[in-house]
């Protein structure tokens, strides 16, 4: 079988084609050919993504973008056996080009259509058998060319963290189908955190990168408890960030008052130069880690796991994948509640951002074929399964 994904929620637009082949007993789910284009650099100049923009470039690039798809996979439509498209949640103009082109399409060939949810698909980036077919595949700060995953499946119950630029969620994966949503965020997103906290330190590109690049370059200055002393670059030292809602009982987060602490920060110190705004990007970049792996690993406890999943835009965090690998290489024996063999399971860096062929992989593993007449965007789309 043969799907067909098309994703145009944001400013990314996407085509993927994926294959089910029989791997010995079990059926493996492959990347023919995956293609994204994307409009991002022409909104740095706005400071944000501009709807009308994205919908525009969505405009242009769908029918070129599917095409090269189609080409690289060397097949044609009538090949294909299913359409899966994003309907939301997004921005409502970027949705209605990627579903009306789709409909279009099933309306000229008869090919069903199966609408994802493109927050709970980014999950499923996670059950791809040949990811580094990818071009220019990223590799892991610690070496592991594939998946972080200890060439293992993933095992149910998992635990299943997505952080993309506007949501934060955690669920609890039963079966490859069965998935319920243990929490979000009651702000911000983590995604949304890094790249508004960006702008404050004066970033113009993408946010979470940003920040990263950045962060990668502090000294290592400790921050301190004494605000009033000083750091070798003559700067006052800065409190340490809090770690908001780490210790709350809840699967929540809320990360909004990170950007306040940030913004006191900035204002408190008159020299911003490069050693201080690496400084706060690190300080930032530290707490939202944190945070994310504390909580996803009490969830995991909670709900005895035996795997962890972690995806969206934020997975291709390196420090995150870094703290996520070395917390679960290192778990003291018998922590309460959580497995000792459980798995960890992060996407590569490309199937972290967004792309279409997690799309497709939700479309297999989870999607109904609907009537393409009723299908419509739903920018507002909920992700509490
Ligand atoms: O999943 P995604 O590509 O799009 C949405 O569905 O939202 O996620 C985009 C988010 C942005 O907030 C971006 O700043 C963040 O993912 N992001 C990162 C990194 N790469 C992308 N955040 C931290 N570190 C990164 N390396
Ligand atoms: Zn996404």
């Amino acid at each position: 079988m043969k799907i067909l994904a098309i994703e145009s929620s944001c400013d990314e637009t996407a085509a993927a084609i994926v294959e089910d082949l029989p791997a010995g007993r079990q059926v493996e789910l492959k990347i023919l050919s995956t293609v994204v284009a994307s409009s991002t650099a022409m909104h740095v100049k706005y400071g944000g993504i501009v709807p009308e923009v994205a919908a525009r470039e969505q405009l242009k690039c769908i029918i070129p973008t599917i095409d090269e798809t189609l080409k690289l996979a060397a097949i044609d439509l009538s090949s294909v056996d299913a359409l899966a498209i994003t309907v939301g949640p997004g921005l409502i103009g970027s949705l209605l080009v990627g579903v009306e082109t789709v409909k279009t399409i099933a309306l000229a060939t008869g090919i069903p259509v199966i609408p994802v949810n493109h927050v709970l698909a980014h999950m499923y980036a996670n059950f791809i058998s040949n990811d580094d077919v990818i071009p220019g595949l990223t590799r892991n700060p610690i070496g592991i060319p594939k998946q972080v995953r200890d060439d293992k499946k993933v095992e149910f119950p998992a635990i299943s963290l997505v952080v993309s630029g506007g949501h934060t969620e955690l669920f609890l994966m039963e079966s490859e189908k069965k998935l319920t949503w243990l929490g979000g965020t009651l702000d911000d997103a983590a995604g949304e955190a890094f790249d508004k906290i960006a702008r404050l330190l004066g970033f113009e590109n993408r946010g979470g990168p940003a920040i990263q690049e950045a962060a990668s370059r502090h000294s290592g200055e400790e921050s301190s408890t004494t605000p009033e002393s000083k750091t070798d670059s003559g700067h006052a030292r800065m409190t340490k960030l809090p770690r908001p809602l780490m210790y709350d009982k809840t699967l929540n987060f809320s990360f909004s008052g990170l950007k306040t602490a940030i913004l006191r920060a900035w204002e408190k110190e008159k020299n911003h130069d490069t050693d201080f705004i690496q400084r706060l990007a690190y300080e930032v970049q530290e707490s939202i880690t944190d945070v994310l792996v504390s909580k996803t690993l009490h969830a995991a406890a909670t709900y005895h796991a035996k795997s962890l999943l972690v995806s969206g835009g934020v997975a291709a965090n390196l420090r995150l994948r870094e703290k996520f690998q070395t917390t679960i290489a290192n778990l003291p024996a018998g922590r309460q509640g959580l497995e000792s063999t459980i798995s960890l399971h992060i996407p590569p860096i490309q199937l972290c951002t967004d792309n279409a062929v997690y799309i497709a992989s939700y479309a297999y593993f989870r999607g109904e074929p609907t009537d393409w007449h009723t299908i419509t965007a739903v920018p507002d789309l909920s992700v509490e399964v």
